[in-house]
């Protein structure tokens, strides 16, 4: 199918931006929320993402496509060519919006999910609509991250990958094409640094502020510049193995939740939001950290795209 149209499901975090990038790419978009009274908001969202890319990134790439706002189902189905689907991180909701977007898949349209590392192939399976699906894991902030995961489900039909593919490049993104594994490969890597940050925080080894000092300051300033396997090769594989040969029978290996997720949350202590999670929001500006990271991330791109390490 020829990609022309594309429906964006969900307006959280990760919809509208998503949304916003391939409006900026040319694409007429609609996007879709259950909740009518959430889509006023919606044209604000944007135009602040819109003056925030053309100050930092540039202008846009072509003349905009229009993003249109809609609560009507019926609308998306009838009228995308490709529907990405942002709603809750949970396989159940994520089926249930699948088999209400089938009319959409029976008509030849591509359907696509964000789901950060769920199962595509059951949620394929549990639709009825695999032969349709991809996973297309965006990462968050959607509008500046390079990188979107394309995961194949174990019905997808040939072709449709490369497709999806083909329409994140054309919105300048760089696909990645990855296995039905849960986390695809970004979510498994941050996991295992998660729950490692987790249990030294957890173990009393050091305080959350410490773990988050070290890993920006250390292996993370090197991060955009040598992938994990290249250090390896830069260390040589000789001192990993010596290191590995002690360190890994050391390292948390914890399945399921963290015992220290778990406490907080039970304290009601659910992270920026709730105002407190390891960090006491109520003395931190949330706002201040976004608007560095986001910035950090914009020049960090221009930097990489000089030396020639942008993909
Ligand atoms: N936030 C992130 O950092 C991030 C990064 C990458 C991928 N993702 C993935 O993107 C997806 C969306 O995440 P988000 O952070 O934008 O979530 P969010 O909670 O910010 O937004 C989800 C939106 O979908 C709506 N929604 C929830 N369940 C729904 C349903 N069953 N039907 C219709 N609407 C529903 C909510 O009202 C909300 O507006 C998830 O699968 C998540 O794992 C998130």
């Amino acid at each position: 199918m020829n990609v022309s149209r594309i429906a964006v499901c969900g307006i959280g975090q990760m919809g509208a931006a998503a949304a916003a990038c391939f409006g900026r790419a040319g694409f007429p978009v609609l996007l879709w929320a259950r909740d009518a009274a959430k889509l006023a908001g919606v044209p604000d969202q944007l135009a602040k993402l819109g003056t925030f890319l053309d100050e930092h990134v540039g202008p846009a790439a072509a003349t905009p496509g229009p993003v249109e706002t809609t609560a009507d189902l019926g609308r998306v189905n009838a009228a995308a060519d490709l529907l990405l689907e942002c709603v809750a991180e949970d396989l159940d909701q994520k089926a249930d919006l699948f088999r209400r977007l089938a009319p959409a898949a029976d008509r030849g349209a591509i359907l696509a999910s964000c789901t950060s590392g769920l199962s595509v192939s059951e949620m394929g399976h549990r639709s009825g609509t695999g032969r349709r699906l991809v996973g297309a894991h965006f990462w968050n902030p959607p509008h500046l991250m390079p990188v979107v995961e394309v995961v194949r489900g174990a019905e997808t039909e040939d072709g449709l990958v490369e497709a999806v593919a083909d329409v994140l490049r054309r919105a300048g993104k760089l696909p990645v094409v990855c296995k039905d594994v849960p986390g695809f490969i970004g979510n498994r890597l941050q996991h295992a640094l998660w729950r490692e940050a987790i249990a030294l925080v957890q173990s009393g080894v050091c305080s959350a502020a410490d773990v988050d000092l070290v890993a920006r300051l250390t292996f993370g300033l090197r991060l955009p510049a040598v992938g994990p396997c290249e250090n390896v090769d830069l260390v040589g594989l000789d001192l990993v193995a010596a290191i590995q040969g002690y360190l890994l029978a050391d390292l948390c290996d914890h399945k399921g939740v963290m015992p220290a997720v778990d406490e907080l949350r039970a304290a009601g202590r659910t992270g920026m939001r709730a105002g407190r999670g390891f960090y006491d929001w109520a003395e931190r500006d949330p706002a201040t950290l976004v608007a560095a990271r986001d910035k950090q991330i914009v020049r960090q791109l221009a930097f990489l795209r000089e030396v020639g390490r942008l993909g």
